[in-house]
């Protein structure tokens, strides 16, 4: 039987304790990836025991007291602690997530904190999201009008056709549907993944874009387009509530009919 092991340097270990010092009696225990790429060291999971009393709701507001208060090398990016910016994307309790979004009140027991799935790790929960970029900016996510170019006005839309965009404008790539992709995972260099898809989609329905047939040219691709074969792991981990996998079907259905 073939059998299939983790490099040594690659396997996660117990790490450090960080034991409550305020002798608090509403404690959460909260277990930490933790990798650093200027120690020849593995990851590892480290411990923090929380006080909940002086903490915000958020899981964002828990990792914001561990590093002000515990350890302030511990790293993760966060901006808007609003849900709009996408920074603070990673994976609690075992779910793809915003952590300012997340309330550690609908956790039970320990939480446990992981970068977002299947990504190169930069530092502790810092994901490289690159590639992803790459992606994002092989789309052209910007409008492309080839006659209004000297219209000084706006390009009105009408009501109509601005709806279509509603359910894709609200994206904030913040990548975890594409880190929750099986297919994602095994092919990231080439499938461009939920998050992309999903914006490529957002451009080639906007009724102020000229560039319709190019742009579904550039996406139907069998590498780019069809290695998503609907497991539908995007649209359930969506923190924005929606629905890259219907925008990845109604892309298909476009290519299948032009
Ligand atoms: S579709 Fe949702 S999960 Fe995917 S990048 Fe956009 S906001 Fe994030
Ligand atoms: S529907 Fe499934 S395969 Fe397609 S992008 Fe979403 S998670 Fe990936
Ligand atoms: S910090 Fe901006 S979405 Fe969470």
């Amino acid at each position: 039987m073939v059998q299939f092991n983790l490099p040594e340097n690659s396997k996660t270990l117990k790490g450090n304790y960080f034991k409550d010092t305020t002798g608090s009696k509403n404690i959460k225990k909260v277990n930490i990836y933790r990798w650093d790429p200027t120690k020849n060291e593995n990851p590892k999971i480290d411990t923090f025991e929380v006080d909940l009393t002086s903490c915000g709701n958020k899981v964002l507001d828990i990792l914001n007291k561990i590093k002000n208060e515990i350890d302030s090398t511990l790293t993760y990016r966060r901006s808007c602690a609003h849900g709009v910016c996408g920074s603070c994307a990673m994976n609690v309790d075992g779910i793809n997530t915003l952590s300012c979004m997340k309330s550690h009140k609908d956790i039970n027991g320990d939480i446990n904190i992981y970068p977002l799935p299947h990504l190169k790790v930069i530092k502790d929960l810092v994901a490289d999201l690159s590639n992803l970029y790459r992606q994002y900016e092989s789309i052209e996510p910007w409008l492309k009008s080839r006659e209004k170019k000297s219209q000084k006005n706006e390009i009105n839309q009408s009501k109509k056709n601005r709806k279509k965009l509603d359910g894709l404008y609200e994206c904030i790539m913040c990548a975890c549907c594409s880190t929750s992709c099986p297919s994602y995972w095994w092919n990231g260099e080439k499938f461009l993944g939920p998050a992309v898809l999903l914006q490529a989609y957002r451009w080639i329905i906007d009724s102020r874009d000229d560039e319709q047939k190019e742009r579904l040219k550039i996406v139907g691709d069998k590498l780019k387009l069809y290695r998503c074969h609907t497991i539908m792991n995007c649209t359930n981990s969506c923190p924005k509530g929606l629905n890259p996998a219907k925008a990845i079907s109604s892309l298909k259905k476009m290519l299948a009919t032009n």
